[in-house]
């Protein structure tokens, strides 16, 4: 099968696409035909640096294949698999090191995957997992509840395109930070108000939100704690060791504002809540861009900008749509 892995060492490791072989499902897993993937930045912060660096010892240790997010069909099952029959399709991610979603086929464990949302394409729905459940869980924790007002830092990327409108769905009052290019998308995600960061200095201003989802993990809480009410929440997505500090120095002085962080964990539980807001027609992916795998170098490339607005779509596999639906 096609697999997206890497050649070199190092910073110096390029992306290649290659043959490879089909993995082996286990017991509780499921083998999927991959349609659609997507780029998150843990695909080149970490996976890519960490790949190069696993020797493949003669083929002992197999390439290390790229790539959370999956959404395809599934075409082979464990003997212990329960919740799903061959032809389902599927959209999920593993977070592990080697999900290897971007190959023409994934194994996958079955509590990480759901039934795919039916009105997206299987290229929509492989941009949704890891930012989608980040999204939703990042909420989660900061308790966000219908009628409270929540600030999302960085609403026009791959998680926070997600965070405006889960947040919207939840009936919050929602304020979306991003970029004078970008305000545009963000209101036409339901914010009901947009902060250009480019022209204002809203970390030096008082608010009173509830809740402050910063989706870039650029900030922390002793930056927006005037941004929060007294009991506020800040939820970081911890993109690095700067956010660990932050966090950990903000937890150490005594303040009734709480700082978390999301660490995103895939399960079909929560999955199937992101389908039930799409089905409703209260969340939808927003695609920067689509790029044939044998391109996926330049899909990381507009990842690594951090430009991107909204998610970066991977095919994997080109489908004739209609055909698929109507087999399965
Ligand atoms: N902990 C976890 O489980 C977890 C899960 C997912 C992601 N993450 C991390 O969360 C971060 C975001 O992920 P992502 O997928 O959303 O990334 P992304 O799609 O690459 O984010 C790009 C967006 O960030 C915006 N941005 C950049 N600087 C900004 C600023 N100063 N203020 C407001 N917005 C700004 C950009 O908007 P403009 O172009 O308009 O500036 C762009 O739309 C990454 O560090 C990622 O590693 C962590």
């Amino acid at each position: 099968m096609k697999a997206a892995t890497t050649q070199g060492f190092g910073f110096n490791s390029v992306l290649v696409v290659e043959d490879t072989s089909k993995p082996k499902v286990g017991p509780k897993e499921v083998l999927v035909e991959v349609y659609g993937s997507s780029v998150n930045p843990k695909d080149w912060k970490l996976n890519q640096n960490l790949s190069s660096f696993t020797p493949r010892l003669g083929g002992i240790i197999k390439p290390f294949i790229m790539g959370d997010d999956l959404a395809g069909v599934v075409v082979e099952k464990g003997a212990k698999v329960v919740g799903f029959e061959l032809g389902d399709r599927v959209y999920g991610m593993n977070m592990g090191l080697r999900t290897a979603a971007c190959a023409e086929y994934a194994a996958i464990g079955e509590h990480q995957i759901a039934a795919m949302p039916n009105s997206l394409s299987f290229i929509e729905a492989g941009t949704i997992p890891l930012a989608g459940l980040t999204a939703l869980q990042g909420l989660n924790i900061g308790k966000l509840k219908e009628g409270q007002k929540v600030l999302v830092i960085g609403a026009s990327g791959g998680v926070g395109t997600f965070a405006v409108q889960i947040a919207k769905a939840i009936g919050a009052e929602v304020t979306g930070v991003c970029s004078d290019r970008n305000i545009e998308l963000v209101k036409g995600l339901g914010a009901d108000a947009v902060i250009d960061y480019t022209s204002r200095d809203y970390l030096s201003e008082a608010a009173d939100y509830d809740l402050v989802f910063d989706t870039t993990s650029y900030f922390s809480l002793s930056l927006c704690e005037s941004l929060l009410k007294d009991d506020g929440i800040y939820v970081t997505t911890v993109g690095g060791g700067k956010a660990y500090l932050n966090l950990i120095k903000d937890n150490i002085i005594f303040n009734r504002q709480k700082s978390k962080f999301v660490l995103v964990k895939s399960n079909t539980s929560d999955l199937n809540v992101l389908r039930k807001y799409i089905d409703e027609g209260q969340l939808k992916p927003v695609l920067d861009g689509e790029y044939p795998l044998e391109e996926i170098h330049q899909a990381f490339a507009r990842s690594k900008t951090g430009r991107a607005a909204g998610k970066i779509a991977i095919q994997v596999k080109k489908v004739e749509q209609e055909a698929l639906v109507a087999s399965v």
